[in-house]
């Protein structure tokens, strides 16, 4: 794997670190830049599986996904996995030796879904509490590094979006999504004051830097729409706030193992400086799929009107189910419509370095989906 980030640790003494959603694409980029930097022993697994065999199965899956090299993942062994799922946290007490083995956490781990999921609050909530709570009784635990999203902060914010602790009422949130992950940031902070409790929320993560979709094609799918159908709901000079998930996971690395940390909660995000206008993004897709920018023909419609867009559906995106596409529309839409930016000055102060533009990775994301169309690459978020 070729990742031009350098890894944020200098530990003298190997710690034993627990990342849950390793077999999913922010945890899957977490496990593949450690493992990739020579820290693969040090590393256990939650993953969700029958046995131990079949979850290293599944991490190995990822891992080449994520362009780990065979002789790096077979560093792995089942010792590190353990298998458990947040929907029915029994397992805890059978683990609970293991867990308290475990110096720091990256918990990666989350139905992370805008559809309506039965699952949501029972995994991103109450299992997710039930994992921590446990965790919080350590004695061993320096740093319990929670994965938040910075959509969660609710419509009605101004940009720069700086962090903070206060959310809407769940009712004002988009998606029962974004409220389960504001929900489970309140109970841990208030619930578990013995938790070493640092909260990280990215932005909207699209692609690697490098290997472009080929780890996940999760949001890029929405772009790629936008651009076939040449109307969205963000305006050409709106700046948009994406990340690399190998940026993502240097940032939540560093944010697990330095030493001292100035806050409790990051913004992991492009911000101000690193953010992308559409036209930008506009141009460089052209560029990498050696077409024409769509420029003036852009229409911008509101989340409410996407409707008039379906007659051209089948023509413009491909064979599509249009109901779904049209959900999806209105779904991405409307968060694009809040036109966010989030402040990432704290985690800079902490010396991890700004992320790449989207604009200069996008070439790897166009290139990666070359032969994929664009309603399979729906799907990453629409499992
Ligand atoms: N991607 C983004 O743009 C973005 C932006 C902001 C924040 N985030 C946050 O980043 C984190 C990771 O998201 P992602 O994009 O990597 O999602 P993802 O690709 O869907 O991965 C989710 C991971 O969570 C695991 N998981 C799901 N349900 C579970 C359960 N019941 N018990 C244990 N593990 C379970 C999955 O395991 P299986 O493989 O077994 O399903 C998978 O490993 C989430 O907390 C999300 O809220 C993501």
């Amino acid at each position: 794997m070729n990742t031009h980030f350098s890894l944020p640790i200098n530990n003298a003494v190997p710690e034993c670190v627990l990342l849950t959603g390793a077999t999913g694409f922010l945890g899957g980029a977490v496990a593949a830049q450690m493992i990739t930097a020579g820290h693969a022993a040090e590393l256990r697994f939650l993953v969700r599986a029958a046995n131990p065999r079949q979850g290293l199965q599944r991490l190995h899956d990822n891992l080449q996904q994520h362009g780990v090299s065979d002789e790096n993942r077979l560093h792995l062994t089942e010792a590190q996995v353990i298998c458990g799922d947040f929907l029915d946290t029994g397992w805890l007490a059978d683990k609970h030796d293991q867990l308290m083995e475990i110096d720091r956490v990256i918990n990666c781990a989350a139905v992370a879904s805008f559809s309506k999921n039965p699952s949501i609050w029972p995994v991103n909530v109450e299992g997710t509490f039930a994992f921590a709570e446990v965790m919080s009784r350590s004695q061993r635990l320096k740093r319990f590094v929670h994965v938040g999203t910075a959509m969660s902060c609710g419509p009605q914010r101004h940009s720069p979006v700086r962090e903070s602790w206060e959310f809407p009422e769940v009712e004002q949130q988009l998606v029962d999504y974004t409220a389960s992950k504001a929900e489970i940031e309140r109970r841990l902070r208030e619930q578990l004051p013995n938790l070493p409790l640092v909260v990280a929320r990215p932005s909207i993560v699209v692609g690697h830097s490098t290997l472009g979709c080929r780890p996940s094609a999760s949001i890029f799918w929405v772009f790629r729409m936008g651009f076939a159908l040449e109307s969205f709901t963000c305006g050409m000079d709106e700046h948009i706030d994406v990340i690399p998930a190998d940026y993502c996971a240097n940032a939540l690395i560093g944010l697990a193992f330095k030493p001292q940390l100035k806050y409790d909660l990051y913004h992991i995000s492009a911000g101000s400086q690193s953010a992308c206008t559409y036209a930008e993004i506009d141009q460089a897709y052209a560029l990498a799929s050696n077409g024409a920018p769509v420029g003036e023909r852009y229409r911008r419609v509101g989340a409410h009107d996407l409707k008039s867009l379906a007659s051209s559906f089948e023509e413009r995106i491909g064979i599509a189910n249009p109901r779904l596409v049209l959900r999806a529309l209105r779904l991405y839409g409307g968060f694009a419509d809040l036109n966010y930016l989030f402040d990432n000055s704290r985690l800079l102060d902490e010396g991890i370095s700004p992320p790449p533009r989207f604009t200069d990775y996008l070439g790897a994301c166009v290139n990666s989906s070359k032969d994929v169309s664009i309603a399979s690459q729906m799907q990453w978020d629409f499992k």
